[in-house]
């Protein structure tokens, strides 16, 4: 049995842990593992590196990709999608690891559909996919934007500001509502809930007649104002799926509050902050576990699923199922975060 293994999508912590687990996995069944570089190009260009119990050793604790990762769609065009199933043959995988979020999974739905036998493992900081109840890389975003805003406390206090942290989270406002929530915000404004801006600078204003003369704002970077189509960003390039480079949600609100409130306010982006370094021990083991029940798929002959974390077992639902729309983020825990606003 020969496993093709790739990484697609935006990085995130895990993915190194998840690869590891395929290939140990792979190993104790006797079967062949081979790394695609780079997401769906490896499989455009043929670019493939063999993985063996070596090649895999320590790099769980690393973040990034070994393999290296893109947002190459191969379905942007026909042509494209053709050669890779052709080439997909003519490599002699017997199936596809795929380790991506919507959009990686996606693909892998689609090439199921045209017969090849894929299995998704999906991940994203963003934690915004359907059937699964957390992706790995999420705890470990949480827990960088956690211990940036313990640190703004005490600037934003000691300067009497406002501070907007934008952090990443396109469609659906996971990492902004724990982050704030673990962090303690005034305030966490995510793409599920369109906020006005009198809203937003009443919040501040309520605070400060409390006599508390700082507030930290949390941004997810898809947020944005009631009414408006589209995203506030400072850039209109999209990648080879359509998306939209994000970032512009802090900096146009940190503006917006200082010109309305008259408030001195700062921003900081936490960007790609959020994506880098040693993933946490909680997506270490989920991503491992994923990893592992990937390839007991493979070895019992079941495609076009993916594994996901329900509760605390390990199970798997159509890959159809956990791309079809984006997991918002749940009113019940946000109204949680609520309670501390202001
Ligand atoms: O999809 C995950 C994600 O981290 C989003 O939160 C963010 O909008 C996007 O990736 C950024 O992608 P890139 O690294 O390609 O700019």
């Amino acid at each position: 049995m020969k496993i093709g293994v790739l990484t697609g999508g935006g990085d995130c912590p895990g993915l190194n842990a998840a690869i590891r687990a395929v290939v140990r996995r792979a190993i104790q069944y006797d079967y062949e593992v081979i790394g695609i570089r780079d997401g769906w190009k490896g499989l455009v260009d043929v670019d493939l590196i063999p993985l063996t119990r070596d090649s895999v050793s320590g790099i769980h604790v690393k973040g990034g990709t070994i393999l290296g990762t893109s947002r190459t769609n191969p379905f942007k065009d026909e042509d494209t999608a053709s050669r890779v199933i052709e080439n997909i043959k003519g490599c002699g995988f017997d199936a596809l690891v795929c380790i991506g979020g919507n959009d990686t999974l996606g693909v892998a739905d689609k090439l199921y559909k045209r017969g090849i036998n894929t299995v998704g493992v999906p991940k994203t900081i963003d934690n915004d996919l359907c059937g699964t109840d957390y992706t790995f890389g999420f705890d470990t975003a949480v827990s960088i934007v956690t211990e940036a805003i313990d640190r703004l406390h005490s600037t934003t206090e000691a300067h009497h500001r406002v501070m907007v942290v934008e952090v990443m989270g396109r469609h659906a406002g996971w990492i902004a509502t724990y982050g704030g929530l673990a962090g303690g915000a005034h305030l966490i404004l995510i793409p599920e809930k369109p906020f006005t801006l009198d809203d937003v600078c009443r919040v501040i204003e309520r605070r400060r007649a409390r006599g508390k003369y700082f507030s930290i704002i949390v941004v997810a970077e898809g947020a944005k104002p009631e009414g408006l189509e589209g995203y506030i960003t400072r850039e209109s390039k999209r990648d080879e799926f359509g998306n939209v480079i994000l970032g512009g949600i802090g900096w146009f609100l940190a503006e917006e509050i200082e010109k309305r409130t008259g408030m001195e306010t700062r921003y900081v982006v936490l960007g790609h902050l959020q994506r880098g370094g040693t993933p946490t021990a909680f997506d270490r083991i989920l991503a491992t576990r994923l990893g592992v029940a990937a390839v007991d798929l493979v070895k019992d002959g079941v495609f076009g699923r993916m594994v996901a974390l329900q509760g605390n077992r390990i199970t798997h639902i159509p890959l159809e199922e956990g791309v079809k729309e984006i997991k918002q983020v749940d009113m019940d825990l946000y109204r949680v975060a609520e309670v501390f606003f202001g």
